[in-house]
């Protein structure tokens, strides 16, 4: 019997447009490169990263001798390493380990005979372990990018003249109720350059899981499961990066819940991080002046957290524009260094919100005359944020710079 993840794979298979020379019906075949949809770069930590793909052979010849595995190479091509990757039910990961900080290596995934020859590379990119505490790097974020319009994948490739080593999406991948079948030309397709190069991490938006109380993506990708012990597991989640820790929580859950069993699981994230600087991002923005009005309940909830440890920078979507704040703290701007700054950046590909007239005093910026997304260069003493519009120009830049000094 199809399982249920096998049938998901199956449908994805079937609708995207990057498999049409692929039947499905009964008779699975061949091992061909376009049958696959990823490869995404997941989870990197000091020493590994991982990689996921899906694809119809992985699900066809589970019960032969090909196997899957991930071969990674260095600058000049030779083998740093091989391995073997488990799959099911149509969906496959390989972690790489053993490697050295910072260092971005080559990969292909691989289709093997029994683990030894090799017969097939199905593709290929590259993957960056975490940097030692000091050393740059690039993020990007973005959010609400759309069903899939010209709008959505036009901005994604702009996105794709930059170099990160991580996406942060603050939610709403897949509009509009965050099903499978959107997946290949909402997901894989446009964002395809990217995901094979910087791991890819998110929060749930409201449309992500409209149809299915396990949104799909949490079946998709792979996400920390180190949030509250009392929370659905990838839900909220932290994870180190270079020199930051980044905290992702999930501002659907209903406020009662996040403050009795999120925010003390926040506040032991956040006071046990070690890093330089503190990111925390979610969908539904608490500071914010467009469509949607800020969620209250969670602002009164978190925000006096963010002050308590010293957040920097908070990233929403859920209002389908830009937004930047001035440091905020204690409900109020304050100078530079003093505050956290948030940002919503909801502008990737869904129509458009506009702003509301009368700008409040806390919102130093918005743009909501263009579809956006935010790119941030992490150093040792400041955060670089610029916010990329359509023909890749630059609508705003900040630099955030820590209060600490160098
Ligand atoms: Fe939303």
């Amino acid at each position: 019997m199809m399982t249920k993840h096998r049938r998901g794979v199956m449908m994805l298979l079937c609708l995207s447009p990057l498999l049409s020379g692929l039947g499905c019906g009964s008779s699975l075949r061949p091992v061909l490169a376009t049958e696959l949809l990823g490869p995404v770069v997941q989870a990197p930590t000091p020493d590994s990263f991982s990689v996921i793909w899906s694809s119809v052979q992985a699900a066809a010849h589970a019960a032969d001798e090909t196997r899957f595995a991930l071969r990674v190479l260095d600058d000049e091509g030779g083998v740093v390493g091989a391995f073997p990757a488990e799959c099911s039910d149509g969906r496959c990961l390989a972690e790489a380990d053993g490697l050295a900080p910072g260092v971005r290596y080559r990969y292909e995934v691989v289709s093997t005979v029994d683990g030894g020859e090799v017969t097939a590379i199905l593709a290929a990119g590259s993957a960056r372990t975490s940097p030692p505490r000091g050393n740059p790097f690039e993020f990007l974020a973005f959010g609400d990018n759309g069903p899939g319009r010209e709008s959505q994948h036009a901005l994604a490739r702009v996105m794709a003249r930059f170099s990160p080593d991580l996406i942060v999406h603050t939610g709403d991948l897949i509009f509009a109720d965050g099903a499978l079948e959107g997946y290949p030309d909402r997901f894989y397709e446009p964002y395809a350059p990217l995901l094979a190069r910087a791991a890819f991490y998110m929060t749930l938006g409201n449309h992500d899981y409209a149809r299915d109380e396990r949104a799909p993506v949490l079946d998709t990708l792979i996400l920390p499961a180190n949030g509250p012990p009392d929370q659905p597991a990838e839900r909220n989640y932290w994870f180190d990066y270079g020199d930051v820790r980044f905290v992702c929580i999930d501002s659907n859950a209903p406020s009662a819940q996040v403050a009795g069993s999120v925010v003390p699981w926040l506040e032991e994230v956040l006071a046990e991080a070690g890093a330089r600087w503190k990111i925390v991002w979610f969908h539904r923005p608490i500071y914010t002046h467009a469509f949607h009005l800020p969620a209250g309940a969670l602002r009164d909830a978190v925000a006096p957290v963010f002050d308590r440890y010293g957040v920097h920078l908070v990233l929403c979507g859920h209002n389908h524009l830009y937004e930047r704040s001035y440091p905020i703290r204690a409900g109020k701007p304050v100078p530079e260094g003093e505050g956290t700054v948030y940002i919503t950046t909801g502008a990737s590909g869904q129509h458009r919100y506009k702003a509301r007239p009368f700008r409040p005093a806390y919102m130093a910026m918005q743009v909501d005359s263009q579809f956006s997304f935010t790119v941030v260069d992490v150093g040792p003493d400041s955060l670089c944020l610029r916010q990329i519009g359509e023909r890749g120009e630059v609508l705003d830049e900040y630099r955030l710079v820590h209060a600490a000094g160098p």
